[in-house]
């Protein structure tokens, strides 16, 4: 074991969804920091390997997963590989995410459409068809990815955000149904960070120097950032929170 394993999620399992790059990345790292057997998925198989590959060099344990989340059988084949290897799931990080930039009247279906499957459908259909595992473990948490665009709007993302908001009501709705169960559900909202979704917009240095310029702590959320918070989110200290959103932004959105 690596000499900075620290056991904060000592024998949990853990299953992330968009694995290969970015937030999901550097979820999948945490987790396997703190212990966690992680099950890292997304639908890019090479990245999604590297993310392992980066697990097991410092110490951790995982598995990859070809997960696409638009994919049904993806879906059951990954929460059966799960079942058959641990009969349990402790957590449930539903990350994959794209976004699209467009003016909102020239919005296609196809895209409409795209953007509510990854983004919204397969969180719900990993925490609807994923229950029976969670439930098996003795306390789950379910951590949504949703974004401060849930709350904030700017020009072309309404798509984006329209997924976001609903994953924050999806995201309180099933916590208040599973409590029942044990299992709890929490959502993240990170505030800008340079990921590959990000690097296009950030490369204009107008537009990222404003970006910084409008957040009180004066920088980009790091992938690391959003991984602390699920870390506390998954973690037995957060045993009592449910259907919370916990921000991670630099206090951009509260600033006018
Ligand atoms: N980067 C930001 O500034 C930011 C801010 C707020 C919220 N978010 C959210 O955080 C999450 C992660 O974003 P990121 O910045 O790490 O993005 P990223 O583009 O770096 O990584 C996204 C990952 O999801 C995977 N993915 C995409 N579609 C998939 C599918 N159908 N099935 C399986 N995997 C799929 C990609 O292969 C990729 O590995 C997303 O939900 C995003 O909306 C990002």
């Amino acid at each position: 074991m690596g000499t900075d394993h620290m056991g904060r999620l000592e024998k949990k399992i853990a299953l992330v969804t968009g694995a290969g790059s970015g937030f999901g990345r550097a979820i999948c790292l945490e987790f396997g920091r703190q212990g966690a057997h992680v099950f890292a998925s997304d639908r890019d198989d090479d990245s999604n390997q590297e993310t392992v590959d980066l697990i097991k060099e410092a110490g951790g344990s995982a598995t990859p997963l070809h997960l696409d989340v638009c994919e049904v059988k993806d879906i059951a084949a990954a929460l059966s590989t799960i079942e058959q290897a641990h009969g349990r799931l402790d957590v449930l990080v539903n990350n994959a995410g794209i976004t699209q930039r467009e003016d909102f009247r020239h919005i296609t279906d196809e895209q409409w459409h795209e953007i509510l499957d990854i983004n919204l459908t397969a969180a719900m259909r990993l925490s609807r068809d994923g229950l029976k595992l969670l439930t098996a473990a003795d306390g789950a948490s379910i951590i949504n990815i949703s974004s401060i665009m849930e709350g904030v709007h700017v020009r072309q993302l309404s798509a984006y955000s329209t997924t976001k908001a609903a994953i924050a009501g999806l995201s309180r709705s099933i916590a208040v149904e599973y409590a029942a169960f044990n299992v709890r559900v929490n959502y993240i909202c990170p505030g800008y960070a340079a990921t590959a979704m990000t690097e296009r917009i950030l490369r204009n240095e107008a537009v990222r120097q404003g970006l910084v310029n409008r957040t009180p702590l004066k920088r980009f959320a790091a992938p690391e950032d959003i991984a602390k918070a699920a870390l506390f989110l998954a973690s037995d200290e957060a045993s009592f929170i449910t259907g919370e959103g916990l921000t991670v932004d630099g206090g951009m959105n509260i600033q006018l």
